[in-house]
Order: structure tokens, then sequence, then C-alpha cells
């Protein structure tokens, strides 16, 4: 199959050698694939790569970037992009492989794109027991992020027809290996010092959550998927500067660090050919790097209100909102 771009003749191919092959190929290129799991089908894409994890949101159509489960072979894997306590060790021991999503602390030197933890310093993880995900992991080598492949405000696929019914033509490849077995999402919990919190309920129940970690519980903070992930508390927070931001800025004023895009160059040029995937990918870069000057606030160039432009704005702009609420 040639390698194009978008819009894509969406192939769908039944799970084998030749489709993990073939979706192992299309991964390495930068595009996300549709692969069952145990759960639900997920739009996989190498989660090391910013270009990458931003076509999936390009796929999805999402308005606003939030992060992302990233899928991973193993423990010591998983060991190498966050830090355990012992309490996530056990949890990770007795429930992976599995429908157990962790969140964890990211570790510093991580390979993964900021754009998949949407700057966040926590990082989702979780090891899939589907054999089509696990093959692509090992295919691939890589750390693979993905949400549900469905797009944005439509409810998560449990079987390749509803994948291909909202995602038909958005990606190159979708693999069919029938109905998922739990047909719903992963259970998430934060796993903090203090004890867990269920962000997600899932397969897993919080008892025996409990149970496995001899932690308490915190709070249940319950995430209702992506029609209302913005409601307060959902999501343990958002990642945003601490300093004043200032959008639509031709130019930056003396005591700014300006966040160039297209033909406004910047201290740092999102893209300077005006490409949108690699704009997003390279956002969140930015603004921890913005935050890191002596400078005292951030401008940042007009991004057009198009396709991924959308997610950007929508980020700058809760970046430049004035922190009201906690
Ligand atoms: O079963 C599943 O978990 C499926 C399959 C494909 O693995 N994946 C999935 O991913 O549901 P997604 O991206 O649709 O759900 C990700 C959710 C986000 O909505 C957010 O609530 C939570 O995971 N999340 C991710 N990273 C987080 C973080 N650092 N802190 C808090 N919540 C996080
Ligand atoms: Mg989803």
């Amino acid at each position: 199959m040639a390698l194009q771009n978008a819009p894509f003749e969406t192939q769908v191919r039944p799970y084998g050698e030749a489709a993990i092959a073939e979706a192992a190929r299309l991964i390495e290129n930068g595009f996300p694939v549709a692969t069952p799991t145990e759960t639900v089908y997920g739009l996989a894409a190498d989660a090391t790569s910013g270009e990458a994890v931003a076509r999936i949101y390009e796929a999805k159509g999402r308005p606003s970037f939030n992060p992302l489960i990233v899928h991973v072979a193993d423990l010591s894997q998983a060991e190498e992009i966050a830090i355990f306590s012992d309490a996530a060790r056990l949890l990770a021991r007795r429930f992976w492989p599995g429908p157990l999503t962790l969140v964890l602390p990211l570790r510093p030197r991580s390979p993964i794109a900021p754009l998949a933890t949407a700057g966040l310093p926590t990082i989702a993880l979780r090891v899939p027991a589907h054999p089509a995900m696990r093959g692509l992991i090992e295919a691939t080598g890589r750390p693979l992020a993905a949400p549900s492949a469905n797009a944005s405000g439509r409810i998560s696929p449990t079987a390749a027809g509803h994948v291909l019914a909202s995602l038909d033509g958005r990606i190159p490849l979708i693999i069919d290996a029938g109905p998922t077995a739990h047909g719903l999402e992963s259970s998430i919990v934060a796993v903090t010092e203090g004890g867990l919190r269920l962000l997600r309920p899932g397969p897993i129940g919080l008892d025996v959550l409990v149970a496995v970690s001899g932690m308490a519980v915190l709070s249940e903070a319950v995430d209702r998927g992506e029609a209302n992930i913005e409601a307060p508390g959902q999501l343990a927070s958002h990642y945003a500067p601490a300093k004043p931001l200032r959008l639509d800025a031709a130019e930056a004023s003396p005591d700014e660090w300006l966040i160039g895009f297209g033909e406004v160059g910047g201290d740092f040029n999102l893209s300077r050919t005006g490409d949108l995937v690699e704009a997003a990918a390279n956002l969140f870069a930015a603004l921890h790097q913005a935050d890191s000057q002596s400078r005292r606030g951030i401008a940042v160039a007009p991004i057009p209100s198009q396709g991924l432009g959308l997610a950007i704005n929508d980020r700058l702009r809760r970046a430049a909102a004035p922190r009201s609420q906690g």
C-alpha cells in the first residue's frame, strides 16, 4: 500500500501477521492505525513522535487536546516512562496485561512526546492484553498512544464497523479482530503518595484496586468521557504556563517571549511552513520553554482556526485566561 496523506482510502484488514506488519509500517511512518484492544478499539500512533500524536487528534477531529493513554509491552517498559511507587507496582503486577490504566509521575527524561500527555507531568499507562495491540507494540518497538478510535463526540467503538462508520477516510487502516471482550474502556486510577483516585470507572472495580494496593481512596473524580471532559475536577489538572499569555500577537513587546507561527518568526517557531500538525507537535514544548525564560510574558502569533488549529487555539485561550479556580 502506498503511503499517502488524508483523505485516506481506509482499509479494513483481518487481524493476523500481514495486518500487523502493514500497521507497524504505517505507525513507523507517523500515521495512526485503528486496532482492537480487549476494552475498545484504539487509534494507535507512536507516542514518542509529536507529529504522529498530532495526527491522532487530527483524525478524531477533536477541538481540544486531552492527555492520551500510552500503551506499553510490560511493566519494565512502563518503568522507563513513569515513576512507580510500591503500590503502583502491586497494581501493575496484578492487573497487567489488562483493562487498568495507571496515572503516574512522568520520568523527567522520558521519550514520550509532550503532546501525548498534553504537557502534564503525569502519564496514563496501560499494558493491553489483546494480541493485536500487543503485536503492534512489539513490531514497532514503540510505546503507542491510543485513545478510543472514534471521531470526537461519538461513542467508543467495540467493533471494526463502528470505527469505519466514524473514521472512514480519516485513517489509513483498521485491524479487524471482531467485537472487543469488555466493550468498555479501561479503569483509570491515579496512584499518588496519599492514595488512589479513580478517574474513570471501568472493568476493574475500586474495591479490588484498594485490596490489592493497600491504599486508601482519596476521591472518585469521574471522567464521563469526551463529551464533558472540561467539567471542573474531572482531570487532575490541565497544563498551563504560569506567565501571562497574549494571543494573536504580530510581534512581542520587549518583556515578552514570542511563540511564532509561519511568517511570524518568534523566539520559537511552531511551524515555519504553517503546518498545523507540526505546530501541534511543538505546542507544549514551546509553552514549557516560554515559561522557563526570564521575560515576564508570553506572546503567541495568530494560528488559523481550522483543523488542528482549533485545538491549538483552545489550549492557548485557556492558558491565556486568568486562573479563576484551583
Ligand atoms: O480502554 C481504554 O483505556 C482505551 C483503549 C484504546 O486502551 N483508551 C482510552 O483512551 O479510552 P482515551 O484517550 O479515550 O482516554 C484517555 C483518558 C482521558 O480522557 C483522561 O481522562 C485520562 O485518560 N488521562 C490520560 N492522561 C491523564 C493524566 N496524565 N492525568 C489524568 N487523566 C489522564
Ligand atoms: Mg475516548
